[in-house]
């Protein structure tokens, strides 16, 4: 099975260099494409443009900044859709939010293309090791045919129901991953201006009843934010959850501590955090903070 990945970020590169250790025929493409080297090392051949990429590939893996990328890229005359065979299976594993999810079924049914929406949750280091969990949503004989690929990128596949199931779901599970993130960063800078360490501090979020895979991964991003690697840009989380907000909207359903946790984040990316790890919302409490210039 051909497989081909298209977004060489913090995500797609750990993901393409996976499929190429487990031995799939891998072809990836990035819009940049000084980022497609060590995927190039890994034993990935670079396409020169992502119909080029689509055209020898059963199955194409999207994985990109946003709704609007992912439309660029796969819809319209010179889109990847249309320069798929019929029955490729393109998965899209970006969140993106559900409309978006819908509208490109429906343009690859169309092509006789099977769409699946199969974000993922989990981080740069989960990746690596292959054990994201993907919320997936299309047609069960696509998710069937997939699943080899995304067990090689993923412990768990849900199928969660028709498109845009995985892709509601995911914003679903961001939700609680902003409202950790910010809880975290207050209950630590609380902690550090009651004069705890703040190492000992993360110590005991880690220890607590609310530790998870979260805490413990995000270890470095609250302890060094000024040297730890980006693993999800605070712009990316903003985006998300202005998402999970626009799903939420129009049924009225009041998201308060999603809204809370956008608004903060709002103001980090003002403070120009937008690029930086999204546990940069500890370091805006501390310049906010008592003793704050
Ligand atoms: N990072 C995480 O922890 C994490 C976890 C779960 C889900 N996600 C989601 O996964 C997706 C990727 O995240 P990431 O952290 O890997 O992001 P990233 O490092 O910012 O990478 C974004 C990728 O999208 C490409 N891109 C952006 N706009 C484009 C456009 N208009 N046309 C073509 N390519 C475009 C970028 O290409 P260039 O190199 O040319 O800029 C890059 O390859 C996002 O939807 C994010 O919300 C991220």
């Amino acid at each position: 099975m051909n497989v081909g990945l298209i977004g060489l970020g913090h995500m797609g590169l750990p993901m393409a260099c996976r499929l190429a250790a487990a031995g799939f025929p891998l072809t990836v493409w990035n819009r940049s494409p000084g980022r497609a080297g060590p995927a190039a090392t890994a034993g990935a051949t670079v396409a020169a443009s992502a119909p080029e990429l689509a055209e020898n590939s059963d199955v194409v893996i999207t994985m990109l900044a946003n709704g609007a990328a992912v439309r660029s890229v796969l819809s319209g005359p010179d889109g990847v859709l249309s320069a798929c065979r019929p029955g490729t299976i393109v998965i899209d594993m970006s969140t993106i939010g559900p409309v978006a999810a819908r509208d490109i079924a429906a343009e690859a049914a169309a092509h006789d293309v099977a769409f699946l929406d199969a974000p993922v949750s989990g981080s740069v280091a989960l990746a690596e090791q292959g054990t994201l969990t993907a919320m997936v949503g299309g047609p069960p004989d696509a998710v069937e045919r997939a699943r080899p690929v995304l067990a090689v990128l993923t412990r768990a596949q849900f199928h969660l129901g028709p498109a845009g199931a995985g892709a509601a779901m995911k914003l679903a599970v961001n939700i609680l991953i902003a409202a950790s993130n910010q809880a975290i960063a207050e209950a630590l800078t609380l902690a550090e201006s009651a004069g705890i360490r703040r190492a000992d501090a993360y110590d005991v979020l880690a220890s607590s009843a609310v530790a998870s895979p979260f805490v413990s991964y995000k270890r470095e991003a609250f302890l060094h934010p000024d040297t730890a690697p980006v693993a999800f840009a605070a712009a990316l989380m903003r985006k998300d959850l202005d998402l999970a907000l626009s799903v939420a909207a129009p049924t009225g359903l009041p998201l308060p501590v999603a809204s809370a946790a956008r608004d903060f984040l709002d103001a980090a990316c003002a403070a120009g955090y937008a690029e930086a790890d999204f546990a940069c919302v500890a370091e805006l409490l501390r310049h906010q903070g008592p003793g704050a210039g």
